[in-house]
């Protein structure tokens, strides 16, 4: 089968955590590599957040935001999509805008520029008026905007089931299998359904 790429972009909002999961379940995949951007202010949450972070990432294929010349900033790089896991409000306000003016925000805006797939994970509550337009303008322009929004009739009893839960869903949205978490239907968990 022919090899996936997937960028993961993780930026400074809490929620880093599900980041990592991402990158840990994806490398799992043997047909899957991943290319990792972490932002500045990400590291800085990342400290707090999952102290021993640097170890965990450093098997991985890791850039800097400021790094303009690496492979994802051009479309004719060719990629499976991008998720930016958390997404901070200042991350997702750039992209809408249309400014590049980090590897981040560029790999974004070159996806959506390629029409390739792109999902981002907000975190941030409550959400204000500008907040709103900038997904929504996003969401327009084809982004895929997929909060961190657990559901509770599956039953989740640990912190790690509500990441499996996310990191579930974004799976799915890049069509890769997985079993992370039990699926409504599931005639285990559902027998009374
Ligand atoms: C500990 C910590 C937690 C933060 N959590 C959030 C958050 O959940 N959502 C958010 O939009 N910004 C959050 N911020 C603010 C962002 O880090 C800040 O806006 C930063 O400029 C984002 O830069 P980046 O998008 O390049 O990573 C947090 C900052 C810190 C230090």
């Amino acid at each position: 089968m022919k090899q996936k790429k997937i960028i993961i972009a993780i930026t400074g909002a809490s929620g880093v955590i599900y980041g990592l999961k991402l990158v840990e379940t994806l490398n799992q995949h043997k047909n899957i590599s991943t290319f990792i951007i972490i932002s500045n202010a990400g590291k800085k949450v990342l400290d707090l957040e999952i102290p021993n972070w640097k170890q965990k990432f450093s098997k991985y294929n890791l850039y800097s935001e400021n790094q303009l010349e690496a492979p994802m900033a051009s479309g004719s790089w060719q990629h499976n999509g991008m998720v930016i896991i958390p997404c901070s409000m200042a991350t997702l306000g750039y992209i809408a805008m249309g400014i590049g003016n980090n590897l981040i925000h560029r790999a974004a805006d070159v996806c959506l520029k390629e029409e390739k797939k792109l999902i981002l994970v907000p975190r941030e509550t409550p959400l204000n008026l500008i907040h709103l337009k900038n997904m929504m303008q996003l969401k327009q322009a084809g982004a895929t905007i997929l909060p961190p929004c657990p559901n509770f009739y599956t039953k989740p009893k640990t912190i790690s089931d509500l990441i499996n839960q996310l990191v579930a869903k974004v799976l799915d949205h890049l069509q890769i299998e997985h079993n992370l978490s039990p699926r409504w239907g599931d005639k285990k968990l559902f027998k009374n359904f």
